[in-house]
């Protein structure tokens, strides 16, 4: 182009301005609905700031909107604590539970007056989002409402979510995270034609949205949120409605229906309204979530373990059919499990035409005594694959026929394990095709054997090319066929299979563990491994032998023995040992006398000399522990270059910091 390069100076201002200008027309575009510009002048202008900072890069910042959605895929998720746990809610499901809530806080708080907010109940995902300094800084599923996932990326690209506020205390928002009904479609359609695996509901696309490892698909997704409590450091709202408020006024989205309340009654007209005008929105609700008011009164009437005394789900009913069973087939998923489903006759159910129904597993069947030919109640909650509710014996004919469930996999004709009061068959062969797309990733996975960059998308490439039919088959991957792949460079297919290389020389622990044996975790493959010493010891274990080691009971031992006995799994055994795995411990200490033993490392920042998981299996090799998140327990933070919140906390919490070359010195490699 002809223009004159800007002075630093000039571009500066320009950024800034160009900054200011995309924020607004985001917040008008996707909080308040009400976009003042077109999409293409919008696009302009965003063309024109990547384009400064592009001559400026030392000018971009995290906060930039050109910043939303990474460039890179990332390796995995770390698992971060909640500072206050994400509870869950009580559920209700009349007017007189309703009222047996309210009868509970009036025996906690007598005399008082209580209002309420009603909201509706999103089928989503909770979701926390931090801001320090005014800065979107880290967002956290709600995981098991004490832990969760870092999804700060992915959450990033939300484009409701601003970027920054005009409010610079440390801000906890909460909220539910879900995908419009439209863009869940479009995912679907979208997988169906690469033959992916369906989402069975919004909610589940949206989980696997928000775990995605890039970025960018996370992004495709439009994800969208409703926020509903904010929790500013040093400051309490008096109120859930000044919350949601004030969650406006920074510019936060929150759902326009939300009302407040004086009396039970009033709220009953309002669950009743969206009972009827719940398949208008573009969001599944799957009821109205009735909150105390007042602050103070929250803080009185407390929580149980589980959930607040003060909120309570009164949910909506779920949405009913009837219909006629025209088969029953067994689906093999992609952990083996064997479930039958139901080919139902095509029936309208709350807009979505229902063709099948999960059956769960033989026990369910018989059960209910399901059979082919029957007329069923059917049953959607959320889902768009519903569930058989009862069979409407009273239509039999005598023509219906029993289902006899396959002792044998349907795809690989393997046989099928079922342990002892087990519901649910599934099929051990790890190279059953079915399955083995779930071994491999579970075996290239970071904490088995650790073979970076053979995620999703790549073992989809190389089972569809036939280029790997089980696991051994990695180690025959060669440059050639890895090359002639889609996207995958000779750069890339080198990285790849140095990669493979590398995972030759895991410890035992982890390649038991890689092996994907049901039951046995990542503690139970060290314990294997410290008594058995030898892959190939442990193959031939007996049963009375091995629930001689700790933490294996006899459900974890026949599990084991099972997998060992299949033929398919002797052969991976011996493939692997001539692909030069190493199958037993060579210097097998104890645990208890390596140097590091009883200590937890935290890693934050970019190392130098190292990558961060090579300083982890350093750690690991020495016996201490790497974990995800500062604690009181964690005996070091190490520290690399541009450290994250990691390093805040660590010092809030007084715990001891290292840099790289201390560690160095520490793991007797300085
Ligand atoms: S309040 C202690 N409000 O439902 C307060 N939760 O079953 C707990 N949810 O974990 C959350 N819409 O993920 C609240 N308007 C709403 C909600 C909502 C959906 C989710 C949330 C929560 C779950 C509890």
């Amino acid at each position: 182009m002809g223009l004159k390069q800007p002075s630093r100076k000039q571009a500066e201002q320009k950024i800034r301005k160009l900054r200011e200008e995309i924020k607004h027309h985001e917040k008008k575009y996707y909080v308040d609905n009400d976009p003042q510009i077109s999409d293409y002048e919008f696009d302009l202008l965003v063309k024109s700031l990547k384009e400064l900072e592009g001559q400026f890069p030392d000018l971009i910042t995290p906060d930039s909107p050109t910043q939303r959605v990474g460039e890179q895929p990332i390796s995995g998720f770390s698992s971060v604590e909640h500072s206050l746990p994400m509870l869950s809610l009580d559920n209700c499901y009349s007017y007189e539970e309703l009222e047996e809530f309210e009868e509970r806080i009036h025996k906690i708080i007598p005399g008082e007056k209580i209002e309420y907010v009603a909201e509706l109940k999103i089928d989503g995902l909770g979701i926390s989002v931090i801001y320090r300094d005014g800065r979107f800084t880290q967002a956290v599923t709600r995981g098991d409402g004490y832990r969760g996932d870092e999804v700060t990326l992915n959450v990033k690209t939300i484009r409701s979510f601003p970027l920054t506020i005009k409010d610079h205390h440390e801000i906890e928002v909460r909220g539910e995270v879900y995908l419009p009904f439209a863009s869940f479609e479009m995912t679907n359609q979208e997988r169906e034609k690469k033959g992916e695996p369906l989402f069975a509901n919004p909610r589940n696309a949206a989980a696997g949205s928000l775990r995605h490892l890039d970025p960018r698909e996370a992004a495709s997704r439009q994800l969208d949120v409703f926020l509903y409590s904010i929790f500013t450091e040093g400051k309490e709202q008096k109120s859930q409605w000044n919350s949601l408020q004030r969650l406006k006024e920074l510019g936060f989205k929150i759902n326009p229906h939300s009302r407040r309340y004086t009396s039970l009654a009033q709220i009953r007209s309002f669950w009743e309204e969206w009972n009827e005008k719940r398949e208008s929105l573009d969001y599944d609700v799957d009821g109205v979530v009735v909150k105390v008011d007042s602050v103070r009164q929250q803080n009185a009437l407390g929580r149980t373990s589980k959930f607040p005394r003060w909120a309570i789900s009164f949910k909506f009913p779920a949405r009913q059919a009837t219909t006629q069973i025209k088969d029953i087939r067994v689906q093999v998923g992609r952990t083996g499990a064997l479930t039958p489903v139901a080919i139902l006759e095509p029936v309208q159910l709350s807009g979505i035409t229902i063709s099948r129904s999960t059956l769960h597993n033989e026990d369910e069947i018989r059960r209910k005594d399901i059979r082919i030919g029957d007329h069923v109640l059917i049953e959607r909650s959320g889902d768009v694959i519903p569930k058989v509710v009862s069979v409407m014996k009273e239509r039999r004919t005598g023509k219906e026929s029993r289902f006899v469930f396959p002792t044998r996999c349907p795809v690989c004709n393997s046989s099928v394990f079922k342990p002892e009061g087990e519901a649910i068959s599934r099929c051990e062969n790890p190279s059953c095709p079915a399955r083995l797309r779930e071994s491999l990733l579970h075996f290239a996975s970071r904490r088995a054997m650790n073979i970076e960059g053979l995620g999703d998308a790549l073992v989809d490439q190389l089972m569809d090319n036939g280029l790997v039919r089980s696991i051994p088959d990695l180690y025959n991957l060669k440059l050639q066929g890895l090359e002639n792949l889609e996207r995958m460079g000779s750069k890339s297919s080198r990285n790849l299979l140095d990669e493979i290389e590398k995972s030759k020389q895991r410890a035992l622990p982890r390649l038991i563990f890689a092996l994907g044996i049901r039951y046995v975790g990542e503690r139970t493959a060290q314990a294997l491994a410290a008594h058995f010493k030898d892959l190939e010891k442990l193959s031939t274990a007996p049963l009375e032998e091995l629930v001689q080691v700790e933490d294996v009971g006899p459900k974890v031992g026949e599990s084991v023995v099972f997998f060992f006995r299949q033929p398919e799994n002797r052969k991976l055994l011996s493939r692997l040992k001539k692909a030069g795995l190493k199958l037993s411990h060579k210097e097998e200490a104890k645990k208890g006398t390596l140097p590091l033993a009883g200590q937890t490392f935290v890693l934050t920042g970019k190392l130098s000399e190292i990558t961060r998981d090579e300083a982890a299996e350093i750690i690991e090799s020495l016996g201490g522990t790497v974990s995800s998140s500062v604690s009181s327990r964690t005996t070091y933070v190490i520290v690399g270059e541009s450290p994250g919140s990691k390093l805040i906390r660590a010092k809030r919490l007084g715990i001891p910091t290292i840099e790289e070359k201390e560690f160095a010195k520490l793991v007797g490699k300085g």
